[in-house]
């Protein structure tokens, strides 16, 4: 982990091992603090390696014993690894390690949570472990014995044997190292079954800690709903006798798919009506459905190498959005998709650490798990289902899991299986993979004798590494409306693949209105020249519900930065259109609410970057301020009809339909207490009987300025919840004055619940500090010291959460030179760190290159 001088790993560097792995033993005996691992690995040469160096990937292992065909043998260790000498034939290699559980805090490996043994080997823990080929194109079987007192002891497969102290596992099904898993400690079953359509019966379980049974039923419904879904979708089923799921608190990442064991961080697990949002549960039946799809598109199909990672994550993430689409609101979820690209992935691809879908180097893989990678390489999968359409989509895919079934794959074979299934070229569409940037295309449009002509130019900035761009596949859906509001073109996939194109439409009667890139049909940014009449007009008009909710979001993007650069009023037209909008009771709850959102502040410090305008975090802070306020004056008539729909007179239900009520009734609520201080919210904070509206009113009072008896009483009330103070943490901090805000984060992390080791925490105060956009951003630097304070601090314990936490510096180089030098300052006291790690120093050293 400690590396003076990190080494670059290559794409084109990638050579196949030079022994193939037939079968792994390992036998763990847990004790926290000298854990014993033997294996027994059953090696071959690999006829189509040229390099047969027997080297072993190893780290932060103390090696007791080795030998080959029963021979002892004294290999040559690294801080890397182990080579040794080995036979031309067939071996068997044995190795007994000691590790150190209990002492692991970087959570990668295997540690102990609570008292509890659990693992996250993904993408390269296996090797802290045991010695291994610890890369993704090595596939084995394994089986497992477990040694140790605890009453729940759990590997990947299925379960072959267990007595008192004891249990074995065999996973008949080839994976490489970083799918293995391992469990062991005090911990309660919630458990069901599920019959897949060939008629195996699978034992489903979702263990937790004893307490947490409540909060197991709508994980457990998730995944029967995923099960049920990939069958019917995929025509994927489910390939072992049992499935278990293992809430940890402690954990780096949402969660892993090991095979057959599944690890959660218990966040995305973890629900009830009382202590968790509808959003939370939301995200909890995504993240479910995305780690049991992995099961094919990850495991059963695995990567070649870390390069390939959006070859499983991209497609996932893609599968888990249809699942969400399918599940609740198809529009609502597109949107929320978007929201989520721009707000965390176009900072990335614009800034210092923009890389390709499919990076081409790296010096630590855990820097990759990206938006990128995983937004926008879903994105590009959406573009080849539009490209190709639906039935060639579906046949594709097919054909994917038909050849390449227990592989290791490259988007190369992805790729081929497209072009094989549906004879189109996919040599341009290949860009997507390897160009990084957010393409911009500008459309310009000429109306001349009935013939009306779109022109789209496209252009990607250079980005880190690529000076030079090539122009790629962007597929447009475009509609146009006519002046009455009516279609007069229903959507059409216009095909730009060119620097510069133009399309006509003839036989129109009158100059028609655009609604470009319907659905968010390409990852881009559209640049067009356009009147908030106009945008009005489309907001009022537009049949796609995407463009429609984007006309509005552009619209109010329109009057902040009028607002902010040329000391404008709120623009009438946004608060006409937003208010007929609001008004119509045909419209989905959900769909109203999202209306009813506003660009990031930190969207908008991007957008006026981008205009040559450097931008003022307060001056955009008082802005959106203030459009709220005229919104809620302009809407005060309709707010409590708005506020009524998040009262519901039936048992609480997760579902979109009574989750998007609740999101319009919060919405209003936060919009009254800009008029009445929060005197109403603090009666529905008294009534609340479900988070949802318990947080939707405490965050309206402290919005007010209030709150401080409810905060308190919040605090009592869920003081036994890691899951809800999380919430308690981060609320306030989202929440401050800009002014207030790092000194109220300093004053929380003195509190005695500021567990920083713990991830969970540490993101709920220092996630919430660098998101609170004016807060962070405060002229004094105390946001940045703070941050950084804290960086250097965690550095040494969890590597990976902190160099995560990094890309709050992502954006500096967009603000003032004072700015800028407090923030390069900061960069610099943290990268003076002598043994800063390999995670952070990468992370940094890119941010600081801007
Ligand atoms: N494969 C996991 C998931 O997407 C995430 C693993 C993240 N690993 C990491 N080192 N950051 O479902
Ligand atoms: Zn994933």
């Amino acid at each position: 982990m400690r590396d003076a001088s990190p080494t670059t790993i290559y794409l084109k560097d990638h050579t196949p091992f030079g022994y193939i792995v037939d079968s792994v033993h390992l036998t763990f005996d847990l004790v926290p603090h000298a854990t014993r691992v033997t294996s027994r690995i059953a090696f071959r040469p690999n006829p189509d390696a040229e390099d047969k160096t027997f080297f072993l990937h190893g780290e932060e292992l103390k090696l007791i014993r080795t030998a080959i065909d029963g021979q002892e043998v004294t290999p040559e260790l690294t801080d890397k690894g182990l080579t040794c000498p080995v036979p031309d034939a067939p071996f068997t290699w044995e190795a007994e390690v000691e590790i150190d559980p209990g002492n692991n805090t970087a959570l990668e490996g295997l540690y102990m949570s609570n008292g509890m043994y659990c693992t996250q080997c993904e993408a390269e823990g296996f090797r802290k472990i045991t010695y291994y080929p610890d890369r993704p194109d090595v596939m084995s079987t394994f089986s497992v014995r477990i040694n140790g007192p605890h009453p729940v002891l759990l590997s990947n497969g299925n379960p072959t044997g267990s007595g008192d102290g004891w249990a074995e596992w065999t996973d008949p099904w080839p994976k490489p190292a970083y799918l293995f898993a391992l469990v062991a400690g005090e911990l309660v079953a919630h458990s069901d079954r599920f019959t897949t359509r060939s008629g195996r019966d699978v034992a489903l379980n979702l263990y937790v800690r004893p307490g947490d049974e409540g909060k197991c039923a709508f994980g457990m419904e998730a995944l029967k709903k995923s099960m049920t879904w990939d069958e019917d979708v995929y025509g994927r089923e489910y390939d072992l006798d049992v499935f278990n799921i293992v809430a940890v608190d402690d954990f780096n990442m949402g969660a892993m798919e090991n095979k057959g064991l599944n690890i959660f961080n218990s966040s995305a697990v973890l629900a009830s009506p009382e202590t968790s949002t509808d959003a939370n549960f939301e995200r909890i039946e995504a993240i479910i459905a995305h780690e049991y799809f992995h099961n094919w598109t990850g495991n059963r199909i695995t990567c070649r190498d870390w390069f390939q990672l959006c070859l499983k994550e991209g497609l996932t993430v893609f599968r888990d959005a249809q699942f969400t689409s399918d599940m609740r609101s198809a529009s609502v979820k597109r949107i929320h998709d978007v929201i989520d690209l721009r707000a965390r992935q176009f900072p990335e691809d614009q800034g210092p650490l923009s890389h390709p879908v499919r990076p081409e180097s790296f010096q630590e893989i855990n820097n990759f798990y990206t938006a990128t990678v995983y937004e926008k390489g879903a994105e590009v999968i959406g573009m080849l289902k539009r490209l190709v359409g639906d039935e060639p989509y579906a046949k594709a895919l097919d054909l994917y899991f038909d050849r390449h079934d227990g592989q290791a794959c490259t988007i190369e074979d992805w790729l081929q299986v497209f072009e094989d299934a549906t004879t189109r070229d996919l040599s341009q569409f290949k860009r997507w993979y390897s160009q990084a940037g957010t393409p911009r295309v500008k459309v310009e449009e000429d109306w001349a004798d009935g013939t009306y002509t779109l022109t789209l130019s496209q252009s990607t900035a250079p980005t880190p590494g690529q000076s030079e761009k090539q122009p790629q596949v962007i597929p447009v859906a475009v509609g146009l409306l006519g002046p009455n509001g009516d279609e007069v073109l229903g959507t059409q996939m216009l095909e730009l693949t060119k620097e510069s194109q133009s399309y006509t439409f003839d036989g129109l009667a009158a100059k028609p209105v655009p609604s470009i890139l319907r659905g968010f049909s390409a990852p881009v940014v559209i640049d067009r020249d356009t009147t908030p009449a106009e945008r009005a007009f489309l907001l009022a008009h537009d049949t796609d519900p995407f463009n429609r909710w984007e006309a509005g979001r552009a619209l109010a993007q329109d009057t902040l930065l009028r607002m902010i650069t040329e000391d404008a009023a709120p623009n009438a037209d946004y608060l006409d259109g937003l208010l007929a909008v609001l008004r119509d009771d045909s419209l989905d709850p959900a769909y109203r609410a999202l209306m009813l959102g506003l660009p990031t502040q930190s969207e908008l410090a991007a957008a006026l970057h981008e205009r040559g305008t450097t931008p003022d975090p307060m001056a955009i802070w008082t802005a959106v301020e203030t459009l709220r306020q005229a919104t809620a004056q302009h809407m005060q008539d309709l707010l409590p009809r708005l506020h009524g729909q998040s009262l519901i007179d039936a048992p609480y239900r997760p579902d979109a339909e009574q989750s998007g009520k609740r999101a319009l009734g919060s919405a209003a609520l936060a919009l009254i207490s800009r008029l009445d201080g929060g005197a109403q919210a603090a009666g529905e904070y008294a009534r609340a009987d479900n988070m949802t509206l318990q947080l939707s009113a405490l965050s309206c009072l402290l919005k007010s300025g209030k709150g401080e008896t409810e905060l308190a009483a919040f605090y009592d009330q869920w003081q036994h919840d890691r899951l809800v103070i999380d919430k308690w943490f981060g609320l306030q901090i989202a929440l401050a004055a800009p002014d207030k805000t790092p000194g109220l984060t300093k004053t929380l992390t003195e509190h005695a619940d500021f567990n920083w080791k713990n991830p969970n925490r540490f993101r709920a105060v220092m996630g919430a500090l660098a998101m609170n956009h004016a807060g962070f951003h405060h002229e004094s630097g105390a946001g940045y010291e703070l941050l950084a304070d804290w960086l250097i601090r965690l550095d040494p314990v969890n590597p990976q959460t902190t160099a995560r936490m990094c890309t709050a510096f992502q954006t500096w180089k967009r603000y003032d030179a004072d700015r800028q030098d407090l923030i390069r300052a900061q960069l610099m006291r943290i990268l003076a760190q002598l043994d800063l790690s390999r995670d952070s120093r990468e992370m940094l050293e890119r941010i600081k290159a801007a």
